[in-house]
């Protein structure tokens, strides 16, 4: 049985990949961790410890502390955020990849799963069905510290052996905790907004198509990667990893059929530039073929269970 150690795990996909963990390996072998006690579900919910991602001690800490294995490092400055603070995504993104990078290749855990993203994709990169190995040239500090990440993760594996596996992110829709930071949340907020007031004012054009999939899409793509045998990994980079794509036309379209009275306006902002310079859609027949990847959720079904979920959460009434 691993003994998990879930970095950032208050965050959007971390909350849900610690629950999930628990299911599968017991509460007492997943630690969740974090900077802040930012998620009281995750925080109430078993094991949980402070943990400072870009100091290394306050990491091996942990590890020593519980015994620890197994690493998701999923703490992270996304896209739209890291524009605004470019030093800071810089310093957190990388200096958190390398404490566990090092950990590993020092013999203290075996195995990281570390998030990469479409971000790693920039304006030169073909945008339909962007191949597995192509051009990328990142245009925010966020995909360089993506790309580079892929670059040190496969360095560390040739080189020392690691067992670090990763995906290429696209933006993920869920409804349990809201993303923070990032070019593709407004397919979040939309949902939000269309329960709440049955208008959103959206911060990309009607067209943009961009790469996307639903959480539970996302937590098996995930766990399958980290539980195949090593020896069927081609990529130690970073997998391409592809479930939706749509524009925000057609994810208005799709809430319509249950909010018929529904309505978007659009007022692009900085974040317009990012997602041009990203895929409209991936191509992931690596996944596929090296783990047997497939996703479950297209946006008619994803619609359903997002409007379904937040209508009954909202319906609860406010207790705080
Ligand atoms: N969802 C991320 C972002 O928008 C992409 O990985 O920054």
């Amino acid at each position: 049985m691993p003994k998990v150690l879930i970095i950032g795990a208050c965050g959007q996909i971390g909350s849900e990949l610690t629950f999930k963990l628990k299911d599968i390996y017991g509460s007492e072998n997943v630690v969740a961790s974090d900077i802040g006690y930012n998620n009281l579900d995750v925080v109430n919910s078993g094991i949980f410890e402070i943990v400072d991602a870009q100091d290394y001690n306050s990491v091996k800490v942990c590890v020593d502390k519980h015994n620890i294995d197994t690493i998701y490092l999923m703490a992270a400055m996304l896209s739209a955020t890291g524009e605004k603070y470019p030093m800071k995504a810089w310093n957190l993104n990388m200096d958190s990849l390398f404490h566990v990078l090092n950990l590993a290749k020092d013999g203290f855990i075996k195995r990281i799963f570390w998030p990469s993203s479409i971000a790693v994709f920039g304006p030169t990169t073909p945008k339909v069905l962007t191949p597995q190995h192509t051009i990328m040239e990142p245009s925010t500090v966020y995909g360089i510290t993506k790309q580079v990440g892929e670059r040190w993760c496969e360095y560390y594996h040739k080189k020392y052996g690691v067992d670090v596996r990763s995906l290429r992110y696209p933006g993920i829709i869920s409804w349990k905790t809201m993303p923070g930071g990032g070019t593709t949340d407004y397919a979040v907020e939309i949902y939000h907004q269309a329960l709440l007031d049955a208008h959103y004012d959206c911060f990309l054009s009607e067209e943009t198509e961009l790469p996307m999939m639903f959480m539970e899409d996302a937590i098996k793509a995930t766990l399958d990667l980290m539980q195949a045998p090593s020896e069927a990994l081609t990529v130690r980079s970073s997998y391409n990893l592809a479930a939706i794509s749509f524009t925000p036309k057609e994810i208005t379209e799709a809430i319509k059929k249950h909010i018929p009275n529904f309505d978007i306006s659009y007022s692009p902002d900085f974040r317009q530039q990012i997602a041009d310079s990203w895929p409209k859609s991936i191509d992931d027949s690596k996944a596929r073929e090296d783990w047997n990847w497939h996703p479950d959720y297209d946006l008619k079904k994803m619609t359903s269970e997002m409007i379904e979920q937040l209508r009954k959460k909202y319906a609860k009434p406010v207790t705080e």
